[in-house]
């Protein structure tokens, strides 16, 4: 399923770089020669600046086997399918060399002064080379005075005693030395680099410390005199004592950055033969101003009291992936300036108010993926500084509190439903939970300052009241995807649960089951630019259902027939694929617009296809013609003799469309006087007849309000001396304590005819579909048609025919719909007053109101 509203959300995707040449070529800078089968160096222009020979059989580099280029900044030479060779000043007429790649070769012999005259040389690349310690003993890189970066990664170097040309590399940065197998490091073998200061110095991978013992008292201080940005000793098989050793023996060597991975500290989850660390294991680092701890990956099950406590200046500690379970008091004493603590990925079960004390500076912890339960009230409370709280995929059921804080993510738990404690937030991240009310959503609705809102995967169903949302909420995305909002709308409440979003820009509202769009409840998105309905079951949308500005609109997979292009002409861009048009005449003007649109239509044509008729079923909309669906425009180009004629009655037309357009309620009031003003008072007769009612109204009692206001206050004596007719209705007429059955039969044979209100709530109410079918009973008896059907709201043909007696009237009968403009319900009341009047024996003539205009479809 794309989500074409991440355009808006800024996910930009960044297309793979493509070298613009072909394999094996060149052009003026850039020589591709990968899988190029060559033996030896390719002629490339003077002007190359990139030449890249990786995956051929070159056997040997000498001198002459590079051409002088000048130019050339980087040579990839790695992974030759054949052993390798390089001789002495083997890249002298690379002189300005920047990058040298010889990584993943099998060096069978490397000259001392295979690297001489290189003196602008940034990064040498020499990882997996079969290299042993005899190219750091020898002096191989003496006189790089450019060298930044040293990658000496997986190779077979067991020691690492420097050739003294070492201190000359003033430049040296960064040396990676993991993946070989130096099993011990003194303080004698680093000397070179004494006085340096490198932003990264790898160790890791080399088993060091861990299967000899070390007499730490000859050993000493391997980095003594340096300042390491970063220094990696992962992956050593690292215990407590072995860390612990290590920090004391390093103590006052500067590391900001000391990266700790997969190390095997800590008993692990029903372990004891390993220790957790303790307030010793660090304490060796007291001076060396540790910023960044990386501990993940590892086996630690309880956190000891005052671990960290000598750690002052760290701010950022990743325990994540461990077996924590239990936070002893007092863990993180003496962390004052951590600012952000990684303990996601652990075994915690439950958070006391005591576990985080110390950590007064702590602005982001990060608690995703333990199994958090329960949480004491005021685990968060006295975190001044926190701003952000990651409990996603815990267990938590219920929550007594949210801290005020920024960001919070709760997304991924069990929580069905939400404390109403007053809160601010940024962002409230709460998907895949089980809240059910609306009530939450009214509520997480009114938190100041929220921006973002994420809801999706939830339950949200439920409305029992509409509670009434503030006025200019600031909330910018809302993410209700995955709930069942159908559920909550179609009781006819939560219709204003997007009033007062004036700044929203992006909804998501995809797979709720909508079948209908409650009438303007976009109407106060003023802002809003995105708007997914992706995977609904919408069948139309009307002109007022999208808000005035959008821009992208996804619809696709939903069961739009025959859309309407007028609504997408604010869009920019539109995904109406895998919907079920029907591509009848009645399509061509979407056709047309799709055909020449600027709008940018997400999918392939092959997606937008039509389902109906059969013949054309799956095929494109793209490739259909719409000929034959012109005849009127035909003839309206007939003779130019005809045109002027054509445009007066056009014009006068047009008046008078205006007029019953704009002014038709007025007009029929008008009518309606005049005719009484004319035959005074003389009422058309309605003979006395054998009835008791003039009608039987049959409508769910969920719709009394409505009927009331709309029906009976216009048609019932009893509501109004002005109106004219006794209606029979269960609220009023049916016997208290009578079977219901009976009191419906009583009503259906007293009465001369039966006006069905057949409205969402008629459809799912047992009673009233029995009564209708009583109704229809009585038809057949009479072989005459006394049931009036009224439909009320948007219900489709398809959702009429669901029902089986609704179905049989609905293919016999015509039937009214109750009018959508304000402005035709007094004529449309008038009709109906005619049809109730109407003597039984007249046939019935075509005095609907606007038929079913989808009548082609069945
Ligand atoms: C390299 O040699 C192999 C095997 O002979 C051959 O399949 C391949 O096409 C050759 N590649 C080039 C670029 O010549
Ligand atoms: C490249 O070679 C051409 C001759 O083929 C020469 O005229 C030119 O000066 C050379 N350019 C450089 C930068 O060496
Ligand atoms: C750590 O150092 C102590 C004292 O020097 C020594 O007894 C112990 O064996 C060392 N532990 C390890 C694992 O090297
Ligand atoms: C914490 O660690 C997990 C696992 O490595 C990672 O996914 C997450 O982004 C980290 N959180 C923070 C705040 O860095
Ligand atoms: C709406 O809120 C914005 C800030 O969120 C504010 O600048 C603006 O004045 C408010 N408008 C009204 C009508 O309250
Ligand atoms: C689409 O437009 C082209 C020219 O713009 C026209 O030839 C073609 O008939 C149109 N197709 C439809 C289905 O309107
Ligand atoms: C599409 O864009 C072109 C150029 O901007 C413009 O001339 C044309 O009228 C536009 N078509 C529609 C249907 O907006």
């Amino acid at each position: 399923m794309g989500d074409h509203l991440d355009l808006l959300l800024g996910v930009v995707l960044v297309a793979s770089p493509v070298f613009g040449i072909s394999p094996c070529s060149f052009d003026g800078q850039m020589a591709l020669y990968h899988f190029c089968n060559l033996t030896q160096v390719p002629q490339v222009l003077n002007t190359t600046e990139k030449l890249l020979l990786s995956f051929n059989y070159i056997r040997t580099v000498t001198t002459s086997s590079f051409p002088f280029l000048e130019q050339l900044l980087l040579l990839e030479l790695g992974a030759q399918y054949t052993p390798i060779t390089i001789d002495k000043e083997a890249f002298r007429n690379l002189p300005n060399l920047r990058i040298l790649d010889l990584g993943k070769n099998q060096i069978d012999f490397l000259h001392p002064d295979a690297f001489q005259g290189l003196s602008h040389l940034f990064e040498l690349r020499l990882f997996s080379c079969g290299l042993s310690d005899v190219v750091l003993k020898d002096g191989y890189f003496r006189n790089l005075k450019s060298l930044t970066r040293l990658d000496l990664s997986i190779n077979q170097i067991h020691s690492l005693h420097l050739h003294p040309s070492f201190q000359e590399l003033s430049s040296l940065k960064s040396i990676d030395f993991s993946f070989n197998q130096i099993r011990t490091l003194c303080e004698s073998e680093l000397k070179p680099l004494q006085g340096k200061m490198l932003s990264f110095f790898s160790l890791a991978d080399n088993k060091l410390y861990s299967t000899i013992s070390v007499d730490w008292g000859k050993c000493m201080n391997p980095f003594r005199d340096m300042v390491l940005e970063t220094l990696d000793v992962s992956s050593n098989g690292w215990t407590a004592d072995i860390t612990g050793n290590f920090s004391n023996a390093i103590s006052g060597s500067q590391i900001f950055s000391l990266i700790l991975v997969y190390h095997i500290m800590g008993s692990g989850f029903g372990f004891h033969n390993i220790k957790d660390p303790d307030q010793n294991t660090f304490a060796g680092l007291a001076r060396s101003s540790v910023i960044r701890l990386d501990l993940s990956h590892g086996f630690i099950f309880s956190l000891n009291s005052r671990l960290f406590e000598t750690l002052k200046d760290l701010k950022f500690l990743n325990l994540a992936h461990n077996k924590i379970n239990k936070i002893a008091d007092k863990a993180f004493y003496g962390l004052d300036n951590l600012q952000i603590l990684n303990m996601s990925y652990n075994l915690l079960g439950e958070l006391y108010n005591s576990n985080f004390y110390g950590l007064t500076k702590v602005a982001y912890i990060d608690l995703q993926k333990n199994h958090i339960g329960i949480i004491q009230y005021q685990t968060f409370r006295f975190l001044e500084k926190l701003n952000t709280l990651d409990l996603r995929d815990n267990a938590l059921k219920t929550l007594s509190f949210i801290p005020r804080i920024s960001a919070i993510f709760l997304g991924g738990n069990k929580l069905v439903t939400l404390p109403k404690i007053s809160l601010t937030a940024n962002l409230i991240h709460l998907s895949e939970n089980r809240l059910e009310n609306m009530d939450d959503l009214y509520f997480l609705l009114q938190v100041p300052h929220l921006q973002i809102l994420i809801l999706n995967q939830n339950r949200l169903s439920s409305c029992n009241r509409s509670p009434t949302p503030s006025k200019n909420l600031s909330l910018e995305k809302l993410f209700l995807g995955e709930n069942m909002l159908q559920l909550a709308w179609e009781t006819g409440l939560c219709w204003d649960v997007f009033k007062g979003l004036s700044h929203l820009q992006i909804l998501y509202l995809n797979n709720n089951y909508l079948n209908f769009l409650p009438p303007g409840v976009f109407s106060d998105l003023t802002a809003l630019r995105g708007l997914s309905l992706n995977s609904n079951r919408l069948t139309v949308l009307s002109s007022d259902d999208l808000p005035a500005n959008l821009e992208i609109l996804d619809v696709s997979r939903n069961q739009l027939l025959v859309p309407n292009p007028d609504l997408f002409v604010s869009l920019s861009a539109l995904d109406i694929t895998h919907n079920k048009f029907i591509c009848v005449c009645e399509l061509s003007p979407f056709l047309s617009w799709l055909n020449q649109t600027n709008v940018t239509i997400f999918g392939s044509p092959a997606d937008i296809s039509c389902t109906y008729p059969n013949s054309l079923s799956e095929i494109s909309l793209y490739s259909i013609s719409t000929e034959g669906c012109d005849e009127e425009e035909v003839l309206k180009s007939l003779k130019f003799s005809l045109f002027i004629l054509f445009t007066v009655t056009l014009t006068v037309f047009l008046m008078s469309v205006f007029i019953v357009t704009k002014f038709r309620g007025f007009c029929f009031i008008c009518y309606k006087t005049t005719q009484r003003l004319v035959f005074k008072d003389h009422p058309q007769g309605t003979e006395p007849d054998t009835y008791k009612y003039d009608a039987y109204l049959c409508f769910s009692s969920k719709d009394f309000e409505w009927v009331q206001n709309a029906l009976l206050k216009h048609l019932d004596t009893q509501y109004s001396d002005q109106n004219r007719f006794n209606l029979c209705f269960e609220e009023r007429d049916f016997v208290p304590g009578e079977n219901h059955i009976a009191n419906i039969q009583d009503a259906v044979w007293s009465s001369r005819k039966i006006v069905c209100l057949v409205s969402r709530h008629f459809l799912r109410d047992g009673w009233c579909l029995e009564a209708f079918s009583y109704a229809q009973g009585r038809c057949l008896s009479d072989l005459n048609s006394v049931l009036i059907m009224v439909v009320v709201g948007s219900l489709s043909q398809y959702q009429l025919m669901k029902h089986q007696s609704i179905r049989g009237f609905v293919q016999k009968q015509q039937y009214l719909r109750w009018p959508e403009d304000l402005q035709d319900v007094g004529w449309f009341l008038n009709k109906l007053s005619q049809q109730i009047l109407k003597k039984e024996k007249e046939k019935k003539k075509d005095n609907s109101i606007q038929l079913q205009t989808v009548a082609t479809i069945s």
